[in-house]
């Protein structure tokens, strides 16, 4: 069944690839979170996360060229060519020149046998041939690990601090660590950096931003002396700063307004030097607290000595609800926040808001910056070409609507299969 399927399906979408809007757009995604997002090119990448009670792993994409509301969404599905396995809680670095995608770490899980699948730790994929592939990593051991959140640097490295690794894979309980592990990704080498001096706690779920100076700012997250100890939510005003220059590690008193602790909250760095974050979860005694954090919205100014907390006065109109495990990325003056779990309802939120970093305002219209409206609406002449070529191929629309339908019932029936196998809830880290 599997095998004859793949191969209908890749000669079903090879032979739409002549008429992408058949094949591709209108993708409606399942629901998700812990899962990553890149913006390449004016597109808003949704890569893995978690979908609840069944294993899915589409790449698809929102359009960020044309304006629309966030209540009507065009996703445009890519395709998941090449990558073994499922992976949610792992991080995504896009490469300096923008042609790769670099997934690292994670739970990842074996397509096939749907077992928990170590046994290559880095997958990238290039953005132009939408390929998955392995890369080959010299240099120390990738350790496995989840709970993280890498930064590029300019010149190429991708820093990567802590995490956490469910060593029991039913309760995800496990260690945490509170090493720096460098991926040059010019010279392709892993590097575990071996700092001892102003080490910070192990620490994990944190927000991690680099200014353009090299120093790293960890925010949030929890942290613990010891794998024996409980965890506990990292105090907001307590930031870690790591020179990417010096490789030292040092700690910042910040000031300004209360913000509440946090983990699995997302956050962007704006060119003017604010760092806004939103959302995340409550932990207390040892486990997670479902309540909502506040404020949910709040912006860290870094151009201060210390950085400086404050609350945007209008930031709770039009929020979106409490959430966690979304994603946040800046695009022109939007953060765009994408998928994530709704708090209360146990169940994942299908929307992507919008929040207006100029006028620190949430809204519902997302609208590019006028030239790129106008370039884009003038389509390309290789569009124009391939649009004529699929009306040239009309007469070969009835057969592939008859392949369609035949793919479309096999997709039902792999789907109704795929949803039967229920996944663990994978809330815990500790
Ligand atoms: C949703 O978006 C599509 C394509 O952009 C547009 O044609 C349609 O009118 C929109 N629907 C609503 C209700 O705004
Ligand atoms: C990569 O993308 C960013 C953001 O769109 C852009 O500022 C940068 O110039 C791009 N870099 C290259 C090498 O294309
Ligand atoms: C990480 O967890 C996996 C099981 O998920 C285990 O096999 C491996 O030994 C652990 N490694 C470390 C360094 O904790
Ligand atoms: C792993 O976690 C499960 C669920 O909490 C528990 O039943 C099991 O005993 C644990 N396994 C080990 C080896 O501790
Ligand atoms: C790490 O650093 C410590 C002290 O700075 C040193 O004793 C140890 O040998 C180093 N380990 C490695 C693997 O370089
Ligand atoms: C931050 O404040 C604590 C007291 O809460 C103090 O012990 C510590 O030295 C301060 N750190 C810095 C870098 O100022
Ligand atoms: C962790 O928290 C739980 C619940 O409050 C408590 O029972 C337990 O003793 C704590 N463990 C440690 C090592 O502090
Ligand atoms: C980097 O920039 C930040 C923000 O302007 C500043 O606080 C920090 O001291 C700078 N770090 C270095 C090493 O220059
Ligand atoms: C959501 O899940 C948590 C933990 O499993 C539970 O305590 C809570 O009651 C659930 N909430 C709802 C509305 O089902």
């Amino acid at each position: 069944m599997y095998l004859p399927f793949k191969l209908f399906k890749s000669i079903f979408c090879t032979l739409l690839l002549i008429n992408s809007i058949l094949c591709y757009d209108n993708y409606v995604p399942s629901k998700r979170f812990l899962h990553n997002s890149v913006i390449i090119n004016d597109k808003l990448l949704i890569l893995g996360g978690y979908t609840f009670n069944h294993y899915e792993f589409e790449i698809f994409y929102l359009d960020l060229s044309k304006s629309f509301d966030n209540f009507n969404l065009t996703w445009t599905l890519i395709s998941d060519e090449g990558l073994p396995v499922y992976v949610w809680r792992s991080t995504s670095v896009l490469s300096l020149d923008n042609s790769t995608v670099y997934l690292i770490g994670g739970l990842m899980q074996n397509k096939e046998t749907h077992e928990y699948d170590y046994s290559n730790l880095i997958y990238t994929y290039d953005c132009l041939t939408s390929k998955w592939s392995k890369p080959v990593i010299d240099g120390d051991k990738v350790p496995p690990r989840q709970n993280i959140k890498g930064v590029i640097e300019n010149s190429g490295k991708i820093y990567i601090f802590g995490g956490h690794n469910a060593t029991n894979l039913t309760s995800l309980r496990g260690v945490s660590f509170n090493d720096m592990n460098v991926l040059d990704t010019f010279s392709k080498t892993w590097t575990n950096l071996n700092i001892s001096e102003n080490l910070p706690l192990s620490c994990a779920e944190y927000a991690a931003n680099i200014l353009p100076n090299g120093t790293i700012i960890y925010i949030g997250g929890l942290e613990r002396a010891s794998n024996d100890a409980n965890y506990t939510l990292v105090n907001m005003k307590k930031i870690k700063l790591f020179n990417t220059i010096t490789y030292k590690w040092s700690q910042m008193n910040a000031t300004g307004s209360y913000i509440g602790p946090r983990w699995y909250f997302s956050s962007v760095l704006t060119p003017d030097g604010y760092i806004i974050i939103l959302g995340g979860l409550s932990y207390s005694g040892g486990s997670i607290d479902y309540v909502g954090v506040s404020p949910k919205l709040a912006r860290l100014d870094t151009n201060q000595n210390p950085f400086i907390w404050s609350i945007p006065p209008n930031s709770e109109v039009n929020a979106p609800p409490y959430i966690w495990g979304h994603t946040a990325n800046l695009y022109n003056d939007y953060m765009i926040i994408t998928f994530g779990s709704e708090l209360g309802l146990n169940n994942s939120v299908s929307q992507v808001y919008f929040y207006n970093i100029k006028s620190n305002r949430w809204v519902i219209t997302f609208s590019p910056p006028d030239s790129k409206t106008i370039t884009t609406s003038t389509p390309s002449p290789a569009a124009e070409k391939s649009k004529s070529l699929a009306i040239g191929l009309g007469t070969g629309i009835g057969a592939l609507l008859l392949i369609s339908c035949i793919f479309i019932a096999i997709f039902i029936v792999r789907r109704i299969r795929k949803r039967s196998v229920i996944l663990q809830m994978p809330g815990n880290i500790g």
